[in-house]
C-alpha cells in the first residue's frame, strides 16, 4: 500500500546472520523505495552471543515487543560455544510457542539457473510449499526420564497433537492451495504406525477437506514422500504435516532447490504476527568471509513482504533474484557463487531499482 508504514523487527543473530540480514534488508529497503511504502527497521539483540554476555536468552519483553511487530525477519541464531539445545529451546521454540506461530511455511522453488542435486531436474519444475505444524508434536518436550543414569533407565518422548492444533493447520493448507494453480494437498503423516496421532490428523484432513470442493487431496507417509521427493517432486504442490516430519522433510526439500543458500521459511500466526528465517544455520566458519549466500534471508524477506500484502513488491524481488542467479552467480552454495555476499545483494537491489 502506498505511503504505508510497517514496522518491521530485525534479529540478525550469530555468526554469518547479521551479514545476510544486512543484504536482505538492502532489498527490502530498495522494494520500499520503488513501490512506494515505508519500511522502519527494530533490531532485537538474541543470539548466542548476546547470551554469553548477558545471560539472556528471549525475555517477556522482547517477546511481547516482536509480538506487537506485524513482521521480523531473523538471520539465524547459534555459535558453537554455546551448548546444543539452550538456545533452541531458550529462543527459537520459546518465540514459535509463546507467540503461538503455528504455521512453519517453507516454499520450495526451483528458481531457473539454480542447480538441484537431482541428476535431472523434472521438466515440468519443482515448485510446492511445505505447511508444517509449528507448535504441537514432540517438540513440545512431553516426556521425561524415570532412573535415569540406571540400567533401568526408561525416557519417553511424546508427540502432543490437539484437535485445535491440528485443524487449524490443516485448514491455513487448504486456504493456501485454494490459491494456487494446481489446488492439490497432499498429507504427509504415518498412518499405519503412528495410529493415535495420525488418526487425527486423518480424520481432521478429510472434514475439513470436504469444505474445500476445489481442492484435490492425496495422502503419503512420510517415508514413501521421502522417496517421491527425490524421484518425483513436480508432484507435489502444497504439503501439510506435523512439527517433526516437517522439520525432516523440508531439510531434504531444501536440497532439491538448491541447498540452504536459497531455503526460506516463515513462522507465523496468521492475522498477528510472523517471523521469516532461513531455513539453514548460522554458518559461523564462514563469518566475515563474504561468502555466504544472502539469498535465503532475501528470499525470507521477500516472503516477509507478501506476509505484509506488498505481493507485487515481493514478486519484483524474486525477479530480481533470478536475474542475478541468471547473470551473475556461477552457484549457490559456499565457494561456488563467483562473487561475494554484498555483491549478490547489490545485484538483486539493482536489478529491481532498474525495472522501474
Ligand atoms: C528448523 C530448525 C529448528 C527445528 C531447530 C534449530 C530447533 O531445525 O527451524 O527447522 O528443529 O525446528
Ligand atoms: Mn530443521
Amino acid at each position: 500500500m502506498a505511503d504505508h508504514l510497517y514496522d518491521v523487527g530485525l534479529i540478525p543473530g550469530d555468526g554469518t546472520g547479521p551479514e545476510v540480514v544486512a543484504e536482505a534488508r538492502k532489498v527490502l529497503d530498495a522494494a520500499a523505495e520503488r513501490f512506494g511504502f515505508r519500511l522502519r527497521f527494530q533490531t532485537f539483540p538474541m543470539s548466542g552471543r548476546h547470551y554469553l554476555d548477558s545471560g539472556e536468552l528471549l525475555t517477556d519483553a522482547q517477546l511481547s515487543e516482536i509480538g506487537a511487530l506485524p513482521a521480523t525477519l531473523m538471520g539465524a541464531i547459534g555459535t558453537p560455544e554455546v551448548r546444543p539445545g539452550i538456545l533452541e529451546r531458550g529462543v527459537l521454540l520459546k518465540m514459535r510457542f509463546e507467540l503461538d506461530l503455528y504455521i512453519n511455511l517453507r516454499p520450495v522453488k526451483l528458481l531457473p539457473g539454480v542447480p538441484t542435486v537431482l541428476a535431472k531436474a523434472p521438466e515440468d519444475g519443482i515448485d510446492f510449499v511445505v505447511v508444517r505444524e509449528n507448535t504441537e508434536g514432540l517438540y513440545c518436550g512431553a516426556g521425561g526420564f524415570h532412573k535415569k543414569g540406571t540400567p533401568e533407565e526408561v525416557a519417553t518422548q511424546e508427540s502432543i497433537n490437539t484437535r485445535k492444533g491440528v485443524e487449524r493447520c490443516v485448514r491455513y493448507a487448504f486456504d493456501l492451495a485454494k490459491t494456487r494453480r494446481r489446488k492439490h494437498l497432499t498429507l504427509c503423516g504415518k498412518t499405519n504406525v503412528l495410529t493415535y496421532a495420525f488418526d487425527l490428523w486423518e480424520r481432521v484432513f478429510e472434514e475439513v477437506g470436504a469444505e474445500y470442493g476445489d481442492v484435490t487431496r492425496d495422502y503419503n507417509h512420510v517415508d514413501a514422500l521421502c522417496m517421491f521427493l527425490l524421484m518425483s517432486p513436480q508432484r507435489y504442490d502444497v504439503i501439510v504435516t506435523d512439527n517433526m516430519f516437517g522439520d525432516i522433510i523440508t531439510d531434504v526439500a531444501a536440497m532439491l532447490q538448491g541447498g540452504l543458500g536459497v531455503a526460506a521459511s516463515g513462522n507465523l500466526h496468521p492475522g498477528k504476527t510472523a517471523v521469516f528465517e532461513p531455513v539453514g544455520g548460522s554458518a559461523p566458519q564462514f563469518t566475515g568471509k563474504g561468502v555466504i549466500n544472502p539469498l535465503a534471508a532475501i528470499a525470507s524477506g521477500q516472503m516477509l513482504l507478501r506476509y505484509l500484502g506488498e505481493t507485487d513488491a515481493a514478486a519484483a524481488i524474486e525477479r530480481a533474484m533470478i536475474a542475478t542467479l541468471k547473470n551473475d552467480m556461477k552457484g549457490v552454495a559456499v565457494g561456488e557463487m563467483g562473487i561475494g555476499t554484498s555483491d549478490v545483494g547489490d545485484r538483486v537491489r539493482d536489478y529491481l531499482l532498474a525495472e522501474k
